[in-house]
């Protein structure tokens, strides 16, 4: 029976310095216990899975394989990133799966937020797995749980993680981050030199860019999706609000309205713009977003995205609305 209460004794990681004190004994810790074996580790490119990666390959190097499921759900320039940081810079032992036109043929025709969930969810686990099957020698499973995965396990865990991977693959589990709150992943990974962007993200949901392509997902409204998602973070950073609002996307609803575009009617999507706030996800409020921003993020987003003629913003409190359309 694995021990899945943090100690009392431990001080909660708010410096560099107990930041490195908590690295040295993880990388003791790990050499430990993986020896001279193979690990295995879903890299997602979000905060956690980064996080783990990054302490595994400094503890064990190229024993570490890393598996990144590209399934086209990403935000603009994420797989590359992931690429780029981990197997060109830290010269990790990474392999990449295109997945994406597998995916996009399981979900062509579901409209159904949770079928489109379960789908992506079961469909991650069955690439992952069969990568996994590629593999000899592989004795250890890592995996980015955080104390609040622990903490909220349940019904909570297995709506919001797709990443959760299934018994069968029966490996020993290994989570080094096991007992951190989210703020201090942050301050170990920062310490073990991710970039910033990847560390103090904004929380991105597992079936990714998928629940915001409203409906049944077609390739053009998800590349809108991506795209106009790219402009609106690149707008907020360059404007300040990029640390400061807790969480904003896009959306493209599957319907389309008319417009006009050099002279001829147009019948295109629209994108909603979400920006919010919030503690704990449970209620969130709306960002008060400049208005001069939201229709410079207007203007351009129509015309720099294909097929959107309209941008709305998104005025709703949770509740109502959730945070999500889907
Ligand atoms: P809602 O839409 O329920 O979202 O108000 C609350 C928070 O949870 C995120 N979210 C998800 N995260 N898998 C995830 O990993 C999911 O299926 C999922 N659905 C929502 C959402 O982005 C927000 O931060």
């Amino acid at each position: 029976m694995q021990n899945n209460v943090r100690p009392a004794s431990m001080e909660r990681i708010t410096t560099p310095a107990l930041a490195q004190a908590f690295i040295e004994e993880q990388l003791a810790a790990l050499r430990a216990q993986i020896g001279s074996d193979k690990v295995l580790l879903a890299l997602s490119g979000g905060v956690d899975s980064s996080v783990v990666a990054a302490l595994l390959i400094r503890a064990v190097g190229r024993q570490l394989v890393c598996v990144h499921v590209n399934h086209g759900l990403l935000r603009k320039g994420e797989p590359e990133q992931v690429v780029r940081v981990f197997r060109d810079e830290m010269d990790a032992n990474l392999i990449y799966v295109d997945a994406v036109d597998r995916f996009l043929d399981k979900l062509a025709g579901v409209a159904d937020p949770e079928k489109k969930r379960k789908i992506i969810g079961k469909e991650f686990i069955d690439v992952f797995a069969e990568e996994a099957g590629k593999l000899d020698g592989v004795k250890f499973l890592a995996q980015g749980t955080i104390y609040p995965d622990i903490l909220e396990s349940g019904p909570v865990k297995s709506h919001h993680n797709v990443g959760g991977l299934p018994a069968e693959l029966n490996f020993e589990l290994v989570e080094p981050l096991k007992f951190l709150f989210k703020d201090e992943v942050r301050v170990v990974g920062h310490e073990l030199g991710l970039p910033d962007n990847m560390v103090y993200r904004q929380p991105f949901p597992g079936p990714g860019l998928g629940v915001r392509c409203v409906g049944a997902i077609t390739r053009d409204r998800l590349e809108a999706v991506r795209e106009s998602d790219a402009i609106l973070r690149e707008e907020f950073a360059k404007n300040g609000l990029e640390g400061k609002v807790w969480q904003y996307f896009t959306i493209v609803p599957d319907f389309r309205s008319t417009g006009v575009r050099n002279g001829a009617r147009s019948y295109e999507w629209p994108v909603v713009i979400r920006a919010v706030n919030t503690r704990d996800a449970m209620t969130a409020t709306v960002e008060d977003v400049p208005f001069a921003l939201l229709q410079h993020i207007t203007d351009r987003i129509t015309h720099e995205v294909k097929g959107v003629n309209r941008v709305l913003f998104d005025l709703t409190p949770k509740p109502v609305a959730t945070i999500e359309w889907e």
